[in-house]
């Protein structure tokens, strides 16, 4: 999706042209593109007086942040300590292998993308996954298979 410098004037907008609007900004570019354009990034640090590469640094700080585009269905998989000893690593491997995208990229028909994240703040329910956001705790290998073929279906429902 081509970024609209209109549009980002209507974010920075809600929370004035300050330097401090940084972040809420980016979380909006964020939440309307799923990604955060490049030339997104460089108007909105020419627009707040920020120099680019903090407003990178900034953008590539915080996992929420992507500066490449989204799957429909962004999958992430927790890494953290506590998920990692329930065997976390192999429900990440089980969803490249049934999706066949790898960890850190997008499918090519632009359905999922699947990334690795640090502690998500459940570790009592791990190994935890989240799809678009929402929490999926005790992940097990057959409860992935559930679980695409929810995310399946719903896609074939629209
Ligand atoms: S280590 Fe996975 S939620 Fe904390």
């Amino acid at each position: 999706m081509e970024f609209e410098s209109q549009r980002i004037d209507e974010f920075i907008g809600r929370y004035g042209r300050e330097q401090s609007a940084l972040i809420q900004v980016l979380q909006d570019i964020q939440a309307e593109y799923n990604y955060i354009p490049k030339p997104a990034l460089k108007y909105l640090a020419e627009q707040l007086k920020v120099p680019l590469s903090e407003a990178y640094n900034v953008a590539t700080f915080y996992e929420t942040f992507s500066l490449e585009p989204k799957g429909r269905n962004h999958i992430s998989v927790c890494l953290g300590t506590a998920c990692h000893v329930r065997g976390a690593q192999l429900i990440l491997e089980k969803f490249e292998r049934e999706l066949g995208v790898r960890t850190g990229c997008t499918s090519q028909d632009g359905e999922y993308s699947l990334d690795r994240v640090g502690c998500l703040g459940a570790c009592a329910l791990g190994p935890v996954v989240t799809v678009n956001g929402e929490y999926h705790g005790h992940m097990t290998l057959s409860k992935i298979d559930k679980l695409l073929k929810n995310i399946r279906a719903e896609k074939k429902d629209e």
